[in-house]
């Protein structure tokens, strides 16, 4: 009987290796020429699409909604990055090979799972975390929890709800100021306080806990040690098991120059980062990614796709301060337009767990983009500003980050508008392309930073 059931096991287990090879075979075939859905519509996603219309893998990209430099380079779709059955009805119908999803929103709902778990998209590979993976991002508690499991180094925490909030306020007193107050969701960039008074640090916390300051975002807040350092981001590629580091970037979060003002997703970008040496480099590889990744692998978290690692260095140690499991906005901007290696190959090599066979070829040369912002914004802002003078910019690359088309003018959609990306033999050079085609462009109350990569020189 029990020769029996294991040749019985044996032979299910064959032809289910037999079953499933087919489809991999068929779906490897079909990637030498391949539809591609590509998920937001900013900069990054601009960027993306730059890219991977360059490969010859690339049959058709689609974007879903994009704006008016997707538009030019590749079909845009009406369609919410959220709107998972009307994006499963679309990737049947257009034979989609591959998803790649820019933004944290549908990988935080769970597009990942909701492809796998779907027999009839089970065999197209989304290029994102699973929705547990997403987590990293999705919850500060979730992120802080992995970081001291995998003995990641990270601030000194604790968190809190509206249940516990005077445990909050007492914890509070225990640290020393500034005070840096998180609220545990997503909060479109606006969650973190950083507050120098201990009276108005209690004073928020409370209101985000018992008045939903952030909204359900703000039900529980992560309070953390303040790390006084200098910033950084690490961008990583990953299958699952093995990964790719990608160039180090910096974004200038502030609106104002000097780093002043209110924070934004971020007002510009420059790569590599000249400050990060291989010392430092090397220390962020083997104290902070590579245990990351292989957390993946301990806590069987499906990860497929980028982790931006938010650090801060404190004298020459680095430390986490948060999970991204996207691309940056900016950063985007400038680390994609360095990569040499072809963008659809090395998602393809992520799909089939094949990263540690791709050689990543980096662009040796200084990339910086520079944001064209509404006037007003971060807070309100006009839309609709018609752009001109994108036909004479020269030697720089505009990507669209907010912008549509409306009767054949391109016109300002959003709060950032334009990344103007340049490259130079050092980011000086770059820096200076940017802004002589800055010169050129013009929308009505068009703001942007003078001040890009002036704190590196
Ligand atoms: P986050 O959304 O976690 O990236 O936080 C937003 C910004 O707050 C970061 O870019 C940092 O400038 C700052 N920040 C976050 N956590 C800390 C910390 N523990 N110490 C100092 N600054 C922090
Ligand atoms: N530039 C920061 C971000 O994308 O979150």
């Amino acid at each position: 009987m029990y020769h029996l059931l294991v040749a019985l096991g044996k032979f299910l287990l064959f032809n289910c290796f037999l079953s499933s090879k087919p489809i991999i075979f068929a779906r490897q075939l079909k990637t030498t020429h391949m539809t591609i859905l590509l998920l937001g519509s900013g900069g990054r996603e601009h960027a993306f699409a730059w890219k991977m219309v360059q490969s010859p893998l690339c049959e058709k990209l689609f974007v879903a909604p994009g704006n008016a430099g997707t538009a030019a380079i590749a079909t845009n779709l009406a369609m919410s990055p959220t709107d998972f059955e009307a994006i499963k009805a679309f990737a049947i119908q257009e034979n989609v090979g591959m998803v790649v999803v820019g933004p944290e929103d549908p990988l935080v709902k769970g597009i990942y799972d909701f492809f796998l778990n779907d027999p009839a998209l089970h065999h197209i590979p989304v290029i994102g975390p699973s929705k547990i993976g997403a987590q990293l991002e999705g919850s500060k508690e979730f992120a802080k929890e992995f970081l001291i499991k995998h003995n990641i180094p990270t601030a000194a925490y604790d968190s809190f709800t509206a249940e516990t909030v005077e445990q909050g306020c007492e914890f509070l007193e225990t640290l020393q100021p500034p005070y840096v107050l998180k609220a545990d969701g997503l909060a479109a960039g606006k969650g973190v306080l950083i507050i120098q008074d201990l009276a108005e640090a209690k004073e928020e916390l409370r209101n985000m806990l018992v008045h939903q300051k952030f909204g359900v975002a703000s039900s529980k807040v992560v309070i953390e040690e303040f790390l006084d350092g200098i910033e950084l981001s690490c961008f990583v590629l990953t299958d699952g098991k093995s990964y790719k580091i990608l160039p180090t970037a910096k974004d200038y979060k502030r609106i104002g120059e000097g780093d002043t003002g209110l924070n934004t997703g971020g007002m510009g970008a420059v790569s590599p980062v000249p400050y990060v040496d291989a010392v430092l480099m090397e220390k962020i590889e083997t104290r902070i990614v590579k245990p990351t990744i292989d957390g993946f692998q301990k806590d069987g978290i499906a990860y497929k796709g980028f982790v931006f690692i938010g650090l801060i260095n404190v004298n020459n140690e680095p430390i986490v301060i948060e999970y991204n499991v996207r691309m940056g906005d900016p950063e985007t901007e400038v680390v994609i337009p360095r990569l040499k290696t072809d963008l659809v190959e090395l998602f393809l090599a992520v799909a089939n767990e094949k990263l540690d066979e791709i050689n990543l070829e980096i662009d040796p040369r200084s990339a910086t983009t520079v944001m064209l912002v509404s006037g007003g914004y971060p807070e309100d802002f006009e839309k609709g500003k018609v752009i001109t003078g994108l036909e004479n910019v020269q030697d720089s690359i505009v990507f669209h980050a907010g912008t549509k088309l409306d009767q054949g003018a391109v016109v300002s959609n959003g709060g950032r508008v334009l990344a103007i990306t340049s490259y130079g033999n050092d980011f000086q050079e770059a820096i200076k392309k940017s802004y002589q085609n800055i010169d050129k462009l013009h929308f009505d109350k068009m703001f942007f930073r003078k001040d890009i990569g002036n704190d590196l020189k």
